[in-house]
C-alpha cells in the first residue's frame, strides 16, 4: 500500500508493507539516524515525533503514520547540535548508540514542559535506555540545557 508522510518538513510518497513498522520504512527511505535496540518498546533508541510527539517507530505500523508529520533527528540538526554540545560537555557521551532516541526525547521535552522538576525530567526519561552513562551526566546536561536547576 501506498502512505503519504511528511518527513522532516518533505512530502514523501511511501510504499509499506501492512505489518511493516515505522522504524524499517523510515531506514529504507534513507532516513538511517533510527535504530532499533531492543524492537520491543524497551529502549527508546527508536524514537521519532510523529505529529511533535515522541514515539516508538519500532511497533509503530508504517500505515499509521499515513498523513502524519514526522521528525527525526535529521530535522532538528540545529537544536540537536545544541544539546549534544552540553552532553559532551558534562561527559555524558560515551558510545552514542543510544543518541539519537535520547536526543529526540529530550528535545521533546524541551517543547513540552516548563521549569520541570529532577522527578519529572527523570519520570520523562523512564523509556530511553543508556547501557554507558550512569545517567548522571545526561541528567546535568539536561537541566543546563532546560535552564533548571
Ligand atoms: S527499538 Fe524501539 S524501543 Fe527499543
Ligand atoms: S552512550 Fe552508550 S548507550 Fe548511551
Amino acid at each position: 500500500m501506498q502512505i503519504e508522510v511528511i518527513v522532516n518538513l518533505k512530502k514523501i510518497k511511501m510504499e509499506v508493507d501492512a505489518n511493516e513498522f515505522l522504524a524499517d520504512t523510515l531506514r529504507k527511505y534513507g532516513i538511517l539516524s533510527v535504530r532499533k535496540g531492543c524492537d520491543t518498546t524497551c529502549c527508546g533508541l527508536c524514537t521519532v515525533w510523529i505529529d511533535d510527539k515522541p514515539t516508538l517507530s519500532c511497533t509503530t505500523l508504517s500505515f499509521r503514520a499515513n498523513g502524519r508529520k514526522i521528525t527525526t533527528i535529521e530535522g532538528v540538526h540545529k537544536e540537536a547540535d545544541e544539546f549534544a554540545q552540553i552532553l559532551v560537555a558534562e561527559g555524558a557521551e560515551q558510545c552514542g548508540f543510544c543518541s539519537p532516541g535520547f536526543i529526540m526525547t529530550v528535545l521533546a521535552m524541551k517543547n513540552e514542559l516548563t521549569n520541570p522538576t529532577e522527578e519529572t525530567i527523570v519520570h520523562y526519561l523512564t523509556g530511553n535506555l543508556c547501557r554507558c552513562t550512569g545517567y548522571m551526566g545526561q541528567l546535568r546536561a539536561i537541566k543546563t540545557y532546560l535552564g533548571v536547576q
